[in-house]
């Protein structure tokens, strides 16, 4: 570490002020929050802030369906997302709102600079228009029929049937999915940010510190696609009604959401600064020696690699130290689930386990990598029952009683070699494990502290002080014993810190200490009185597992029936699930679908498309298929290479803009991320048929 603190300012994606927080969300601010946990312990001056995402047409449709003012939903909202993250012990040293005074004067500050310098252009573009609604129409509110398949009720942008990818305008048929009204093309003047002039610059940003590279390798891959796929505008205006902030000098034109979005950022940092007389200038001006780290999902790089940098740096402020790209959560291997109840959210978990159990699953899960993790329930179970109670809490009740009932609750002055040895085993990790916390490598860490936490174990095990105490004579023997296994117990409790930070207060009550500071673990704990040992945690009942599953499944059919709590995206989901079943057919007509098992060999993205995946399928003929398939919201292609699942094999190929597609794969499901394609049962073969 270097003698002077560092300056370091780290943000998580901002939530949507209109729903409420999930497991899936928790993974990013549980992994922020142990980094920035970790810095602060260091001795590093860390900020952490963040705030809700407040803007935008779904959040203005959703106050109008509840009969309340925009600004009304997104107080109420702030309390509950707040309320969650507290519970999860998230500690932000700033929650605050991009619908602020601060954001406000920032974006518009920011839009100034950017037009100053020629990279805004108002350009005059047609859109659909909803005239009983009198506005202009996101894609995702516009519906009609495939242009390609003839698919009813498809989607603007994208068939979900065939995988089409076409503009609204060329929908069949189309109609408004706010009044049903069939929506006229009006023209309407559009500001556009010129990303594409942005381009050296980019790029250079990207290669300029190999030593300090701002993205993972993964991510910077995805930026090299970008840019051979060429840097188109970007559209930074909407029209009115909409809920954000007014462009300067153009009434009744707003900033897009993603605009102001990230500058929510500064926004919520300035605030702290203000109330705390931090210098904010000192961490956003473009020579600035502070640190900034922006975690983020994989789904939103395109804005935090690309958008994000290039404003800041045309509005002449620093450009962030790292993008920390994550992946997503998978519950039990798969996607989070409504109707499997494995769509867990926040408040569901903490209804019935404990919040650290989940903080220290997360982190024996986390890598640097720009991965899916995985929530296996089974191992989330045997990890805490094992390694942090089994393991690490137990060193702790091992010794303890002895202390107190024999020592009056206090530790020696001296060691014996054994002990000594053991601590001075596990104070040398103590420079390679905080080395695993900065470069968010925190599986590793946690496999180095729970190795620790074994040999710690074995120490006891060896010593016996059960047997010690038993025998005359051993009285000195047995308190160092204990003293160097409530000391083990307090270093593994500094390098568990930054993951169990409620669990490490009750270690600080019960060993009568300071808070604890990562320099502390090169320090013993000897000749001191304690308090007497009450247990710190128990292990989960799979029961707790259960009600939490069947809490959830609850909650989100209630949620499901309460039309006040809707959305107008779930709303629509919920339409599809019901979907009217089609006209009576005869076998002959079926017969006539040729549906094969196929092995998808390969899954990749296609450049250029937002909704497709390309599948290189195997039925058991000679050549493999090529089939573009829309579920690229719903998987990754890593979750796909290697399975098995049903292909509609004699569908006439169709030529589409990115290659010829040879077939379909099944899939079920509303869509977004609410897709699942077919598997079949384990022992069928790629090519057989299916009747
Ligand atoms: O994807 C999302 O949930 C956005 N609300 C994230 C915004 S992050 C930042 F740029 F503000
Ligand atoms: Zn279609």
């Amino acid at each position: 570490m270097s003698a002077s603190p560092r300056k370091i300012l780290v943000t998580s994606a901002l939530p949507y002020a209109n729903g409420s927080i999930h497991l899936g969300h928790l993974v990013e601010y549980i992994q922020t929050d142990i980094w920035a946990r970790f810095q602060r312990m260091s001795g590093n001056e860390c900020h952490y802030v963040c705030a809700d995402d407040t803007h935008g047409t779904p959040i203005m449709l959703r106050a109008q369906q509840e009969g309340i003012t925009p600004e009304a939903l997104i107080e109420r909202v702030h309390g509950e997302h707040l309320a969650d993250f507290s519970a999860f012990h998230i500690a932000f040293d700033n929650y605050y709102s991009t619908n602020s005074e601060e954001n406000r004067e920032l974006a518009q500050a920011i839009y100034r600079r950017l037009k100053a310098k020629g990279l805004i252009e108002i350009r005059t573009i047609e859109q659909l228009y909803d005239p009983q609604k009198e506005m202009f129409l996101p894609d995702r509110f516009i519906k009609g029929k495939c242009p390609k398949c003839g698919a009813e009720d498809q989607y603007g942008d994208s068939c979900e049937v065939c995988g089409a990818t076409y503009a609204p305008t060329d929908l069949i048929d189309p109609y408004s999915a706010l009044s049903g009204a069939k929506p006229v093309l009006k023209e309407s003047e559009h500001h556009f940010f010129k990303l594409g002039e942005c381009e050296a610059f980019l790029k250079q940003w990207l290669m300029e510190n190999p030593d300090q590279a701002p993205l993972q390798a993964e991510s910077a891959n995805k930026l090299s696609e970008w840019f051979e796929a060429g840097l188109k505008d970007w559209d930074i205006s909407r029209d009115a009604p909409y809920f954000g902030f007014e462009i300067p000098d153009a009434p009744g034109k707003y900033f897009y959401v993603w605009l102001d979005a990230p500058i929510g950022y500064m926004a919520s940092f300035k605030n702290l600064c203000d109330r705390k007389g931090i210098d904010f200038d000192a961490y956003w001006k473009p020579d600035s020696d502070a640190e900034v780290y922006h975690f983020i999902g994989k789904d939103i790089l395109y804005f935090h690699a690309l958008f994000w940098p290039a404003t800041l740096k045309f509005a002449d402020y620093r450009t962030p130290t790292r993008i920390c790209v994550h992946g997503f959560l998978t519950v039990n291997g798969q996607k989070m689930s409504k109707s499997r109840g494995t769509f867990i959210m926040a408040s569901s978990y903490l209804n019935h386990l404990k919040p650290e159990y989940l903080r220290y699953y997360f982190a024996a899960k986390l890598s640097d990598r720009v991965e899916d993790i995985d929530l296996n329930l089974e191992d989330f179970v045997s990890r805490v029952n094992s390694n942090l109670v089994g393991k690490y809490v137990n060193i702790a009740a091992r010794s303890a009683g002895f202390i107190k009932k024999r020592f009056d609750n206090r530790l020696s002055a001296e060691l014996d070699d054994a002990g000594r040895q053991l601590l001075e085993s596990i104070q040398s990790k103590q420079a390679a494990i905080a080395a695993r916390y900065e470069k968010r490598q925190f599986s590793e860490a946690m496999r180095e502290i729970m190795a620790l936490a074994d040999i710690a174990n074995e120490y006891v095990d060896e010593t016996k002080p059960w047997v010690l105490a038993k025998e005359d004579g051993q009285n000195d023997t047995l308190q160092r014993i204990c003293t160097a296994t409530v000391n083990a117990f307090r270093l593994l409790t500094i390098y568990l810190k930054p993951v169990l930070p409620q669990l490490a207060e009750q270690v600080e009550a019960f060993l009568k200490i300071e808070p604890l500071r990562w320099g502390d673990s090169q320090t013993l704990l000897l000749d001191h009185a304690i308090e007497p040992y009450q247990h710190l945690a128990t292990r989960i009942d799979p029961q707790q597992i259960e009600a939490m599953l069947a809490e959830s499944t609850e909650s989100l059919k209630k949620a499901a029936h309460s039309p006040a709590r809707h959305g107008e995206a779930q709303q629509q989901q919920e339409e599809k699930m019901t979907e009217a079943m089609s006209d009576t057919i005869e076998y002959d007509d079926f017969a006539k679908v040729d549906l094969r098992i196929a092995r998808i060999v390969k899954a990749e993205h296609v450049e250029g498309a937002d909704k497709l995946l390309q599948l290189t399928l195997d039925i058991g003929e000679e050549n493999t298929r090529n089939v573009f398939a829309g579920i690229k919201s719903a998987y990754s292609p890593e979750q796909l290479a290697g399975k098995l699942t049903v292909m509609v094999a004699n569908l006439a190929p169709r030529k589409m803009r990115f290659g010829v597609s040879e077939g379909m794969v099944l899939a079920a499901g509303p869509g977004g991320r609410e897709l699942w394609i077919l598997e079949p049962h384990e022992g069928a073969q790629p090519g057989m048929k299916v009747k």
